[in-house]
């Protein structure tokens, strides 16, 4: 298969991640006779200092002519801290999703055996946990109508939906459950908000076309504390936007690490695959930042164009490598001089050669 693949590192650590990504992306089209092609292109702070814009029209030209984006990470510090920045690092992602209408992100949260002991949580407690989370991503509170008063005193954020939008998603939600335990969760604010109420409408409207699916609901503020208690009782999780960010990287303590955690964002005509966690500039170019989200995310884009053998090797390597402890140090490994590199090596010597591949 040909693969032309728009890669945005952004930030931080992103660009780290992401070149461990692309190796592994390499080695499978190596193994499997693929060809694939990468086109680099700008996006968040790094495009803010060099052309004043966090997502310049060369990259969503780049996105737009791909079959598929790998995204990294985006943010900076110095953002964060400044209230007052009108051009800020999330614009470029947040613009990218809007162009090319990504509008369902699909978050995996797998407990994984080998890393049980690595959460906080008690092993029997997230032991089995397999969660996907269907959020929302072009619409809701990120993308709501905005105000500043002049004085600068009051401010408001709207959170709009309409039917069409939580219509597309629920579908994609439902299928999901049906190939899976047959549960979706509604995750929502019912008890307040009036959008929630229209989500619920929507879903309990297209719920029949689904009868295998058992649907329940659940508030955002019930369902924070329960994804921690009984993550077990959750199969696939439909939430919007805001709330959809909030849960998954809640659901991070589970997996023991945030910078295990893989997405891919999906819309009618383009998709994106990215890890969930950000920039994290402290940790830029230390060599410590975990690639694995990134590379589970290549894993997401391979199952999306049905290379699903390509994809089942990538998680058998990423499977191994936890299992011998060839970690970044967010899961302490018992090794403590395992790289981001090391890490993205270790795969790819995997994928090459899946019977001998062990630490050396
Ligand atoms: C995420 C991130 C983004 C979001 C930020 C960087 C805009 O937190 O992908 O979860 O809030 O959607």
């Amino acid at each position: 298969m040909k693969l032309n693949i728009a890669v945005l590192p952004g930030d931080g650590i992103g660009p780290e991640v992401t070149a461990q990504a692309v190796k592994v992306l390499k080695a499978i089209a190596m193994e499997f006779n693929h060809i694939f092609t990468f086109k680099k292109g700008l996006v968040g702070a790094c495009a803010i200092d060099k052309t004043g814009n966090p997502l310049p029209e060369e990259t969503i030209d780049i996105c737009k002519k791909a079959d598929a984006v790998l995204f990294g990470a985006i943010g900076d510090t110095k953002y964060d801290n400044d209230p007052n920045a009108k051009i800020r690092p999330e614009q470029g992602l947040l613009g990218i999703r809007q162009e090319l209408g990504l509008y369902t992100n699909i978050r995996p949260i797998i407990a994984y055996e080998d890393l049980l002991n690595k959460s906080s949580l008690k092993v029997k407690q997230i032991k089995d946990t397999n969660i996907l989370i269907y959020r929302e991503l072009t619409g809701g509170i990120y993308f709501g109508k905005r105000y500043l008063s002049e004085d600068g005193n009051t401010a408001s954020d709207t959170c709009e939906y309409n039917r069409f939008e939580i219509e597309r998603i629920a579908h994609l939600a439902f299928k999901a459950a049906q190939s899976r335990k047959r549960k979706l969760t509604l995750v929502d604010k019912a008890n307040v908000l009036e959008s929630s109420r229209l989500w619920r409408r929507v879903v309990q409207d297209i719920a029949p076309q689904y009868p295998n699916v058992k649907l329940d609901y659940m508030y955002i503020d019930n369902a924070a504390m329960e994804l921690i208690i009984r993550p077990r009782q959750f199969d696939v999780i439909l939430t919007e936007n805001m709330f959809g960010d909030i849960l998954s990287e809640e659901a991070s303590v589970i997996v023991g690490s945030i910078g295990l955690l893989a997405s891919a964002s999906i819309g009618d005509k383009y998709a994106m695959f990215e890890p969930i966690h950000g920039a994290y500039t402290k940790a830029a170019n230390k060599g410590i930042a975990n690639p694995i989200a990134s590379i589970l995310s290549v894993a997401m884009l391979l199952d999306h164009f049905g290379l699903y053998d390509e994809a089942a090797l990538v998680r058998e390597g990423v499977d191994k490598s936890l299992k011998l402890h060839i970690t970044t140090p967010d899961l302490n490994n018992k090794y403590d001089n395992i790289s981001t590199t090391k890490v993205g090596d270790f795969i790819e010597d995997f994928i090459q050669n899946p019977e001998e591949t062990n630490l050396n």
